[in-house]
Order: structure tokens, then C-alpha cells, then sequence
């Protein structure tokens, strides 16, 4: 297992620190991430670095691969992370250019937050829509912790039962986005037999989700044992393309959104996928895919978080489909 060490290097010229993790390197400049290992190295835009970077870090790895993009990315192991340059990138594998190593999770995932937040400026907010946000680019000036530092919410039974993550309100800093202020606001009556009112809930899950203040951040809602419900609102685009380890559902609350669907492994092309207000999807456990949502709607992701699964699907146990029509 690679060592994840930080470069103790002063700031660069553009003000911003170099970082060293195994035999990556990573630098950035006013608009570039850069990021070398032997035998290669690799240029992302920083805007778009950052904000995969926060969803990494903000899903602690997620399930399966985060590919910030076509070469570089992160495949989680639950406990230990790889990070690679073109490992799922055909042209990379002919020539025997990729290059892997891996971390325990919580050496990766201290890293990773010293440089978003070191690389992070005032003003930009990568959990944000381009349109509510400031720019990445530019010499380093500030930071911009409150907005890197927002934890995500994960519901232990439901969203808004007692002792468990509370209803968004006005009075708590959540208003409702610019393009959701047509999303009703009221809630459902209750009326729970005595001795049950912690046990028969329900809540106006529209209003909540229109009250999020971030983009493509899946936030668990509701869960009974494995099965995760979880809503975001999405707007722009998926900032990272996401390699499955199991079957997910979406169901398209409002809105659109467009998927590019592809092999998980190779990248090759496999399905466009438009979904409208009320579509309901599966992606595939052995795709990856990203989202296009070009303004901001509600999407419902359905999370299977059973710790067996990647090893079923790895071994052809069960079919990376769920339903054949
Ligand atoms: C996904 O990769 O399935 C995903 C991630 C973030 C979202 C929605 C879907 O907001
Ligand atoms: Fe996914």
C-alpha cells in the first residue's frame, strides 16, 4: 500500500501548495490541475477537478469508480482506495500506460481534503451550479470552507423523525432555488394512533428537495435496512462519471436529465438515456455514466447498500441488469 505523504514544498508561484500522494504528484496553476506519475501526467480544467473532487470526498469514495474524467480517478475497495491514470481508458491499457496505486481510505481521503481545501479559492463553491457560484480560476486568494465543509445529510430511519436529520425551513437558512419557487411548500396532515407518532411519518419530500442548496449530492432521505432512498437536485452537469458496482435506480422527479451511458470498463459508448418527469431507470451494474440536466430538477437515486453486491456482480452471480423487457 502506497504511502500518502504532503509534500511539505512552500506554495508555488501561483500561491497554491504542490501535494504528493505515492508517486502522484498534483499541482495546480490559475486554471489547470496538473498530475504526473511515472511515465505520465495528465491537465483538467481546475474547476472541473474541484468539483469532483467534493463529491469524492463528500460520498467518502462512493460506490465503485469516480472518474473525474477520461484517465484520472478513484475506485473504492471499502477500506482502501485506488487511485489511477488511465486504468479505464483503452488507449492508455494497449500501450501499458496506466498507472494504480493504492491507499487505506482515511490516508487518501486526508489528502484529498488538504488539497481542495488549499486549492479551493473565496467565492467558489464546487457543490454549486456554474450559476450560483463564483469562479475557480485565478492566483489563490482565500478559501472557501464553509462551503467544502457541508456535511452530508444521511437519514438514519427518515428525514425529520425525532433524533434524526431535520425538515429544511426558512427559518433554518434552507429557502427554496430560483427554478424550484413553484414547488408546493405544504406538508401532509399526520395522525398517528396513540403510541406511534415516532413510528408513521411523512413529510412534503418535493419541498425538502427544492430546499437544497447543492447539486448532484444524493442525500439519504429514507432507510430501511440497505434500501437508500436518495434525493438531489441536479443542474449543469454530473462532475464526475461514474463507474457502477451495482444497479441503481433513478426515478426523474421534475425536469430532464440527459445520461450518457458507456461500458465501465472500456468507455465504449453503450445508451443515451433522456428522462422526463416521471421516468424511472436502472442503470447497469457494469456501466459508466454521467449526467446532463440543463436546468436544475429533482432526481430520486435508489442506493442498494449491501456490502456483498460488487463481489455477486464481480463474479457474475448476478446479472448487471436487474429487469430484461
Ligand atoms: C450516480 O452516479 O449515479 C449519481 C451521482 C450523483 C447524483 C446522481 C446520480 O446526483
Ligand atoms: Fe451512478
Amino acid at each position: 500500500m502506497a504511502q500518502a505523504k504532503q509534500d511539505s514544498d512552500a506554495a508555488n508561484e501561483f500561491g497554491y501548495r504542490r501535494f504528493k500522494l505515492g508517486s502522484f504528484t498534483f499541482e495546480r496553476d490559475e486554471y489547470f490541475v496538473h498530475v504526473g506519475w511515472p511515465g505520465g501526467n495528465h491537465m483538467l480544467a481546475a474547476d472541473a477537478f474541484l468539483r469532483a473532487m467534493m463529491r469524492d470526498l463528500a460520498w467518502s469514495f462512493f460506490y465503485g469508480t469516480v472518474n473525474f474524467d477520461q484517465v484520472f480517478g478513484t475506485t473504492n475497495h471499502y477500506g482502501n482506495v485506488d487511485v489511477f491514470a488511465g486504468l479505464y481508458n483503452p488507449a492508455y491499457r494497449k500501450k501499458n500506460k496506466h498507472h494504480v496505486e493504492n491507499f487505506k481510505t482515511e490516508d487518501l481521503k486526508a489528502m484529498f481534503e488538504a488539497m481542495l481545501d488549499d486549492w479551493t479559492n473565496e467565492g467558489f463553491d464546487p457543490f454549486a451550479a456554474p450559476e450560483e457560484t463564483g469562479t475557480a480560476f485565478g492566483p489563490k486568494h482565500g478559501n472557501n470552507r464553509a462551503a467544502i465543509t457541508r456535511k452530508r445529510l444521511t437519514a438514519r430511519r427518515m428525514a425529520g423523525l425525532k433524533d434524526d436529520i431535520p425538515l429544511r425551513s426558512d427559518a433554518a437558512g434552507n429557502i427554496v432555488n430560483r427554478q424550484l419557487a413553484d414547488v408546493a411548500q405544504d406538508q401532509p396532515e399526520l395522525h398517528a394512533e396513540p403510541g406511534f407518532e415516532n413510528e408513521v411519518h411523512a413529510f412534503n419530500f418535493f419541498g425538502y428537495v427544492s430546499r437544497s442548496d447543492v447539486t448532484w449530492n444524493p442525500s439519504v432521505c429514507s432507510a430501511v435496512k440497505d434500501s437508500l432512498i436518495c434525493a438531489t437536485t441536479e443542474e449543469y452537469m454530473l462532475p464526475v462519471i461514474h463507474g457502477n458496482d451495482r444497479v441503481e435506480w433513478f426515478v426523474q422527479l421534475t425536469d430532464e436529465i440527459h445520461w450518457d451511458v458507456c461500458d465501465r470498463d472500456t468507455g465504449e459508448p453503450r445508451a443515451r438515456v433522456v428522462m422526463k418527469a416521471g421516468d424511472v431507470a436502472a442503470m447497469p451494474a457494469d456501466i459508466r455514466h454521467q449526467g446532463f440536466s440543463p436546468k436544475r430538477s429533482i432526481l430520486l437515486v435508489w442506493e442498494n447498500n449491501d456490502a456483498q453486491l460488487p463481489e455477486l456482480y464481480a463474479k457474475g452471480k448476478l446479472k448487471p441488469n436487474p429487469v430484461d423487457f
